[in-house]
């Protein structure tokens, strides 16, 4: 590779890790966003960076990078946007206290710094690109600068808004925020209605599961109990910029497919969902994923994955026979503890 292009690759790897840590910044801001205008602009531009990140990484391709080697940069320049964006634990914090106005006007101010950063980043791709005489790459850093800066322009547009709805919350009282129309509950409803009309097509035990799925998510989206999906998009974040090191299995790397998927039933959703993001990411080895896909879906209630034993069991006591088979279900295919399988039969049987 001559020095030209391992400069032009340089700064293509830049971006695409942007665009990357982009989508799970993205992926975590929808789950908090009520429907409305806002939450449109960020659907709107969670595809557009998915289509971004396509196109660098087939342009990096063209010339000659392939695929594990175009994936490093994202760990090295997590950090560069850590300090940009609050990624942390979003979600479960806000969704558990109140000031959700504010939460989403401070969510739109740190998507219009990234905006910025991008554009910059594309900036200094196109003019490096030009001086290489590598027209097919600046013409691409051109395109998507015009997307960011659309973007930008839109999220500028909603600063307003949501600034006026944090003074109605904050001053006035006036709740503009309903945990009820956030993203992540929305998405539970439409999941239990999709789950609900492929139950009614669908035969024996299949159905029956379906139907037990969106009755639960129903459920919960209505009481806004708890929050599905959102355990899984902080896993997926914390998964698409996390090292080996991160992971909740020691020495990822060098455990054969095997015995990660043993140890698979063990994990927090939080946990599985970091592991799918990472293995994505690395060996992208088909039992895996397809036994973490197994796994998935929400714990009986928040918090559960972390309890230990006697906290699940003294909670299942009084638990009715919804909740109960539900613990029995969760359980059953996850840690299996002998206690806790025990209390939640007793529960379904008395209630
Ligand atoms: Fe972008």
């Amino acid at each position: 590779m001559s020095r030209s292009e391992d400069m032009i690759i340089q700064y293509l790897n830049e971006a695409h890790a942007t665009e990357l840590a982009l989508v799970s910044t993205l992926r975590a801001h929808i789950a908090m966003t009520p429907e409305g205008s806002y939450r449109s602009l960020l659907d709107d531009h969670l595809d557009v960076t998915r289509r971004q990140a396509d196109r660098l990484e087939r342009r990096l391709a063209e010339l000659g990078v392939g695929k594990s080697l175009v994936q490093t940069g994202v760990g090295a320049f997590q950090s560069l946007l850590g300090q940009v964006l609050a990624l942390g634990k979003g979600p479960i914090d806000l969704l558990r206290g109140g000031g959700g106005e504010e939460k989403l006007l401070k969510n739109a101010k740190d998507e219009c710094a990234t905006e910025a950063l991008e554009i910059a980043t594309y900036d200094a791709l196109e003019q490096v690109a030009l001086e290489l005489a590598d027209e097919v790459t600046a013409e691409l850093a051109a395109d998507h600068r015009a997307e960011e800066e659309e973007m930008l322009a839109g999220l500028r547009e909603e600063i307003p808004h949501l600034a006026r709805d944090a003074v109605g919350a904050e001053v006035y009282g006036r709740k503009a925020y309903a945990t009820s129309e956030v993203g992540a509950v929305h998405a539970a409803e439409e999941a239990a209605e999709a789950a609900s009309r492929a139950a009614s097509s669908l035969a024996g035990g299949a159905a029956q599961q379906a139907e037990g799925a969106a009755r639960k998510v129903t459920s919960t989206a209505k009481e806004a109990r708890r929050v599905p999906g959102v355990e899984a998009v902080e896993g997926e974040a914390r998964g698409t910029v996390a090292s080996e090191d991160d992971l909740p299995l020691a020495d990822y790397d060098s455990l054969k497919a095997g015995e990660i998927v043993e140890r698979l039933p063990r994990l927090s959703q939080v946990e599985l969902a970091q592991v799918d993001a990472y293995e994505r990411r690395h060996g992208n080895r088909k039992t895996i994923l397809s036994k973490i896909d197994s796994l998935q879906g929400d714990a009986p209630w928040a918090g559960y994955d972390e309890q230990n034993a006697e906290e699940i069991e003294s909670r299942v006591r009084d638990a009715d026979d919804d909740e109960a088979r539900e613990v029995r279900e969760y359980e059953r295919r996850h840690k299996a503890r002998k206690g806790v399988l025990e209390a939640a039969e007793r529960a379904v049987t008395t209630s």
